[in-house]
């Protein structure tokens, strides 16, 4: 196992349980806050109370503010789950994308960038990003947040169609994933965080915190909220390469991320405060047609095909697919690949003998034509004439002669 490969690993697993903790905590406190129930009794800094049971016992758990002189020892903050996702995601990114002569990040068919300058560009948008929606909110999301959302929206996908042309296509997805990723890590440590702060600070003094803060600080946990569902699809999209490497990708993408907001958002309004919660059928019903609208969308758009069909009316002999594939395939599908990223054989296909290409054709086919991603970012410049080639043989049975 090489060093990449290693840290690859660590960080991803790294990453992973850092996102559970953290999209986990998030989802349950928004749980927590739209299941409050204001009961009789309860003192007038109360926001009401809940009861659950869980592991054994009771926990009964009241939301307030607290009078000055009220704040506990010990008071617990959720804010390292965050930062510990967004480290390991940066060291992935930096691993996986930017090592190697970023090889994942650049695809010559897409764009013809050096390493360097698309390194470059993928740092600076994060950053742009930042400042950009930042300061958007800080102005004009104070008095016209519809305006502001909208322009927040064209701003990503506008974003996520500029990286679909600048970046290979799993890139583009991973580049869009991480700028949302930062923009959550800075709305909790730039904003939520500073105004828990100040609610300390004025609950110690006896003062009212400044309502200004706290307003934005519900904003931006509420965008964090919708950008969860298409944060996670980003996440998995490198197993969707129907995606990825679809001609029309930001639009694929922009259909998934709103069905994963829209489903989002019908499971937030199911509880509208104690005894107002919207029948089942009343939320279910929008949440699994937002779901489908993405899938149908996602299956619609992977459809649009961009390809010539090369008419290969000749019979494409087993002797030439092996040329094919021996050219083209094996500087990485072998078991002692000369590529010099790809050390061993890529998710342990090898196309060296007969039977294992016999085994593989249909992935092949729908690889290396039906998506042509294969040869990876064509690295071995196949021509389209041989990926119909390639395809005419698998038609015609994959037949070893
Ligand atoms: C430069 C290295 C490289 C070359 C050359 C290459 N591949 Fe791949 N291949 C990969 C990598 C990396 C993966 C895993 C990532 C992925 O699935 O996109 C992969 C995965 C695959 C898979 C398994 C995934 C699946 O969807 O079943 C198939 C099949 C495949 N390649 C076929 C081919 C064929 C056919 C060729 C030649 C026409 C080829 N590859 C050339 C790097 C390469």
């Amino acid at each position: 196992m090489s060093l990449n490969e290693l840290l690859d690993a660590v960080f991803r697993w790294a990453h992973l349980i850092a996102g559970i903790m953290w999209i986990g905590n998030s989802m349950l406190f928004n749980w927590l806050d739209r299941n409050l129930e204001k009961q009789a009794g309860l003192g007038k800094l109360s926001q009401g109370k809940i009861f659950m049971v869980h592991s054994g016992a009771f926990y009964d758990v009241e939301k307030k503010l607290l009078a000055p002189g009220e704040l506990p020892e010990t008071l617990h903050w959720f804010k390292w789950q965050n930062l510990t996702t967004w480290l390991t995601g940066i060291s992935l990114l930096v691993v996986v994308y930017y090592m190697n002569g970023a090889s994942f990040l650049v695809d010559a068919s897409v764009h013809d960038v050096g390493p360097t300058i698309a390194i470059t560009l993928s740092i600076c948008s994060l950053f742009t990003a930042w400042i950009l929606y930042d300061l958007l909110w800080r102005t004009l999301g104070e008095t016209r947040p519809r305006l502001s959302n909208a322009i927040s929206v064209a701003i990503l996908f506008g974003a996520m169609f500029a990286f679909a042309h600048v970046f290979s296509g799993r890139a583009a997805y991973i580049q869009t994933g991480v700028m949302i990723g930062t923009i959550m890590t800075g709305n909790v440590w730039m904003v939520i965080v500073p105004s828990q702060h100040a609610l300390i600070e004025a609950t110690r003094s006896g003062k009212e915190q400044d309502p200004a803060l706290s307003i934005r600080a519900k904003q931006r946990s509420i965008h964090n909220n919708y950008l969860t569902f298409p944060l996670l699809f980003i996440m998995i999209s490198n197993h969707v390469p129907a995606a990825t490497s679809h001609h029309l990708n930001w639009l694929i993408l922009i259909v998934v991320m709103i069905g994963g907001a829209g489903v989002r958002h019908f499971m937030n309004v199911r509880y509208l405060g104690a005894g107002k919660e919207l029948a089942t059928a009343a939320w279910l019903a929008p949440a699994v047609a937002m779901g489908a609208l993405g899938i149908v969308g996602f299956m619609a758009i992977s459809r649009i095909d961009p390809k010539p069909k090369y008419g290969i009316d000749h019979v494409v002999t087993f002797a030439r697919v092996q040329e094919i594939v021996g050219t083209r395939c094996l500087r990485c599908h072998s078991l002692h690949p000369s590529d010099d990223v790809f050390t061993a054989p890529p998710v342990g296909v090898m196309l060296d003998t007969p039977d294992q290409i016999r085994v593989m054709a249909p992935r092949i086919k729908y690889r290396a034509y039906d998506l042509a991603n294969m040869p990876f970012n064509n690295k071995t410049q196949i021509t389209d004439i041989e990926r119909a080639e390639l395809a005419a043989w698998v038609d015609d049975g994959a037949l070893l002669k």
